[in-house]
């Protein structure tokens, strides 16, 4: 299968004027990769140019090949690499406004940006329906997903502190989740391999259980409706657990917690582990009443991942933080937001300056990244995105929630959830990041001309909305091909 046809090779230029030995000598002695060890994995493709779900590399022997972006680049592209309309607005705006100070200045681009974000961000909470929920109305710019986490739970602690609630000032989390790699943002996440590093530089944050639950290997005498049964209790008991243990916490300590965090529906670098909208409800209520702000972490599932704009709008919940980047900029410029409700904004707006909220950085609301933002809202809003993801979950449905890949004897779970993809496999370990099985399944892939990134044993396939029909069916063609070809001693 080619996938070579209208890319253009705009980069050999570039490329020639130093041969690819060169440069991967450069890369392999002078750049640290992210999540790398290098030892082990040292860079094996140079990305040259990219159309759509189509990445075209060259790989250390000067071999040219394409491969399909089946991850998004890290969960970050919605409408395909080089898009013509998100390219043309940012080179617009590099002509007219290329960076400016955001404090005491402001720009078209931002303004126009938050004006039309805050009319899609979640409205309607159905824990709340006898009062208008207050709307997400305020946004503060960031640069990644871990600032904008950083920021939502600075927000949080100040927000109470501005009004004379020192004490209230503890954060619950999730086990299992994932919010981002600054130490406030690590603080957060589940304790795992990331963060035993940094234990001693982490603040105390007290962790529940997962509301997805643990699934131990598959009791193969159930039939797949058996089995799809026996998750969704399994998903009802963990809900029911976390809320449990949260319930206790908020009786123990009525006046201690400032927020709660939470991936909602989906904890996603955690091994895309799956919840249910019932406990987002559950939660948002117990937050209410107990006066603890409800933080949304919508890094990854913002702009349509799970089906809907946003998994609180799916759950029908509206937080009162929520935090947003990966799919804001279409994939191409580095920002966040945190959105926070007006009620919250009212306590820092103030006429004393220490009330004011201390967080800032040197990129704050940059104009290209909003431009980038602004285009990529309009595709988002014009071309139906969400209609993408209905046809790509619809393909994965057909394509792999069937017995021969539920019941094989390799596969313990299969989650399918708006254009997420997830299958867990059998091993003979515990479910982990580091499993082998992971780096197996990348190269089975690469071999197929297809990038996917398995986090352990669990492989998960969530493409760019605007993936080609083509693309999209040799993908899964390939994962059914790929499981068939495991070794049943994995
Ligand atoms: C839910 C969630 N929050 C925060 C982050 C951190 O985002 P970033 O890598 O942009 O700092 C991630 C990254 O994967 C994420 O999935």
């Amino acid at each position: 299968m080619s996938f070579l046809s209208g890319i253009e090779d705009k980069t050999s230029s570039v490329m020639n004027s130093k041969n690819i030995n060169q440069l991967f000598s450069i890369d392999h002695s002078n750049i640290w990769h992210p999540f790398t060890q290098e030892k082990l994995n040292p860079t094996k493709f140079i990305v040259k140019s990219a159309k759509n779900d189509i990445l075209s590399v060259v790989d250390e022997r000067g071999n040219q090949r394409e491969l399909i972006d089946a991850i998004s680049s890290w969960w970050v592209n919605i409408h395909g690499h080089c898009n013509k309309y998100i390219n043309d607005r940012i080179k617009e705006q590099l002509d007219t406004l290329e960076h400016v100070i955001f404090a005491g200045f402001s720009h078209e681009p931002a303004i126009e940006l938050i004006d039309k974000l805050r009319r899609i961000l979640p409205r309607v909470d159905m824990t709340n329906l006898h009062e208008t929920a207050p709307s997400l109305n305020r946004a503060f710019f960031s640069d990644n997903g871990s600032t904008a986490v950083e920021v939502a739970i600075k927000m949080a602690i100040q927000y109470w502190h501005n009004q004379g609630r020192e004490n209230k000032k503890r954060i619950i989390a999730l086990k299992d989740s994932y919010h981002g790699d600054t130490v406030g943002a690590m603080s957060s996440s589940g304790s795992g391999y990331h963060t035993q590093a940094f234990k001693s530089l982490l603040f105390p944050v007290d962790f529940v259980s997962s509301p997805a639950p643990k699934l131990g290997k598959r009791d193969k005498n159930l039939s797949a409706e058996e089995y799809d049964k026996f998750v969704e209790l399994e998903t009802q008991k963990a809900a029911d657990q976390t809320i449990a243990e949260i319930e206790k916490l908020l009786q123990i300590h009525p006046n201690k917690y400032a927020c709660i965090i939470v991936e909602p529906l989906v904890q996603a670098a955690g091994g895309m582990k799956f919840y249910s909208k019932e406990f987002l409800q559950k939660l948002r209520k117990l937050t209410r009443e107990n006066k603890v702000l409800f933080i949304a972490d919508e890094v990854f599932t913002g702009f349509g991942r799970t089906g809907d704009d946003f998994a609180c709008k799916e759950a029908v919940i509206v937080p009162d933080i929520i935090c947003l980047s990966k799919g804001l900029t279409g994939g191409y410029m580095p920002m966040s937001l945190t959105f926070c409700n007006d009620e919250i904004y009212s306590v820092f707006y103030d006429d004393s300056k220490l009330k004011a909220f201390f967080h800032g950085h040197s990129y704050t609301g940059n104009p290209l990244a909003c431009a980038a933002a602004n285009a990529s809202y309009d595709l988002y809003v014009k071309e139906k995105r969400l209609d993408d993801v209905k046809f790509i979950n619809q393909k994965m449905h057909l394509t792999l929630n069937i017995p021969e890949i539920k019941l094989h004897p390799l596969v313990r779970n299969l989650r399918i959830l708006g254009g997420i993809a997830a299958i867990e496999f059998e091993t003979a370990r515990e479910t982990s990041y580091f499993d082998g099985l992971g780096q197996l399944l990348h190269e089975k892939f690469l071999e197929r001309g297809i990038l996917l990134r398995p986090l352990g044993n669990t492989l998960y396939f969530l493409p760019p909305y605007t993936i080609s029909i083509s693309s999209l069916e040799h993908c899964l063609s390939s994962l059914k091909e790929v499981i068939n070809e495991l070794d049943y001693d994995i």
